[in-house]
C-alpha cells in the first residue's frame, strides 16, 4: 500500500469515530440502569462482565467506550448490515436510548480484558508479520498502525486484542464484502485471502492486555 493510500484510509480512520461517550458526566442513575441491562440481558450473549465464551458473541470487556457506543448506535440505526448484526443486534439497539448506550459503553470499557485461546500453530508467526507490518506488496496495510502494537486499541480504534478469532475473521469477511460497510477497513480487508485473515485473527485471540 502506497503512503498516499494510507494516508487516505487514516483521515477516512480519523472521521469515524468523533461521537464521543462523555463517560464522565454519567450519573448514578445512569450507571446503575446500565448495570442491570449487561447483567439481566447482555449477559446472556456476551457473558459476565463481557467475558463471553461462545465465539460467535464478540468479548466486549475493555473494549473502548466510543467504539462501543458508535455500534450501538450503528445498530440502532440498521447501518451495521451483517446478518448476525441484523438478527441479534438491531432489535437489541432499538430498546436502547442514548444515556442507556453511553452507560452500557462505559460499564463495558471498564471491564478487565483477557487474553483468548491459544491456538494456531505456525499460522501464529504468520499472523504476527501481518499485523505488525502488513504486506505492502498486495496492498495490504500495517493493522498495528491504526489498532496499536498489542492490538490494545485506542479512542479512536477497537481493541482486537484477546477477541474471538471465528469472530474477528467474520467481520474482515463482512468489511471484505461491504455487509459491514465501514470505508476504511473496507480498503484494509479488499486484498486479504482467507488463510490471512485466519492467521492474523488466532494471532490476535492469543494476546492478552499488555502483549
Ligand atoms: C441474543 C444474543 C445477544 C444479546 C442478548 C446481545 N448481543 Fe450484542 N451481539 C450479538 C452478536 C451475535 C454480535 C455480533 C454481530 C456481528 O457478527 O456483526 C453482537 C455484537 C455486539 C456489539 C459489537 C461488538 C464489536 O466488537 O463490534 C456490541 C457493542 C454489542 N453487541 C452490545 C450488546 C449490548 C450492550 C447488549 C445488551 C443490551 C447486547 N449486545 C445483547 C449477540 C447478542
Ligand atoms: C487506517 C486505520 C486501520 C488499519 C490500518 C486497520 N484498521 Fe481495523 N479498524 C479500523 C477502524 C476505524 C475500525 C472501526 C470500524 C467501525 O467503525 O465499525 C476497525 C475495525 C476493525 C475490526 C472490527 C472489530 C470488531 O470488534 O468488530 C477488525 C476485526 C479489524 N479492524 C481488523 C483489522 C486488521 C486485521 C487489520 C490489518 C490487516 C486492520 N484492522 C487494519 C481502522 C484500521
Amino acid at each position: 500500500m502506497s503512503q498516499r493510500h494510507l494516508s487516505i484510509l487514516l483521515g477516512l480512520a480519523a472521521s469515524v469515530l468523533l461521537v464521543s461517550a462523555h463517560a464522565d458526566d454519567l450519573d448514578a442513575a445512569t450507571r446503575a440502569a446500565a448495570r442491570k441491562v449487561a447483567i439481566g440481558t447482555c449477559e446472556n450473549c456476551h457473558g459476565p462482565e463481557g467475558h463471553s465464551i461462545l465465539p460467535k458473541y464478540p468479548v466486549l470487556a475493555g473494549q473502548h467506550a466510543n467504539y462501543l457506543a458508535a455500534q450501538m448506535h450503528a445498530f440502532k440505526a440498521q447501518t451495521r448490515g451483517d446478518p448476525d448484526a441484523l438478527g441479534y443486534m438491531w432489535g437489541m439497539a432499538a430498546t436502547l436510548d442514548d444515556d442507556l448506550i453511553t452507560g452500557l459503553a462505559d460499564y463495558y470499557s471498564r471491564q478487565k480484558p483477557e487474553a483468548g485461546k491459544l491456538v494456531g500453530g505456525p499460522a501464529l508467526a504468520h499472523g504476527k508479520d501481518l499485523y505488525l507490518n502488513g504486506d505492502p506488496a498486495n496492498g495490504i496495510p500495517a493493522c498495528a498502525t491504526c489498532h496499536g502494537p498489542g492490538a490494545e486499541g485506542s479512542d479512536a480504534f477497537p481493541r482486537l486484542a484477546g477477541q474471538h478469532s471465528q469472530y474477528l475473521i467474520k467481520q474482515l469477511k463482512s468489511f471484505q464484502s461491504n455487509l459491514r460497510n465501514v470505508a476504511v477497513m473496507h480498503g484494509v480487508a479488499q486484498g486479504m485471502k482467507s488463510e490471512e485473515m485466519e492467521a492474523v485473527a488466532l494471532y490476535l485471540q492469543s494476546l492478552g492486555p499488555k502483549a
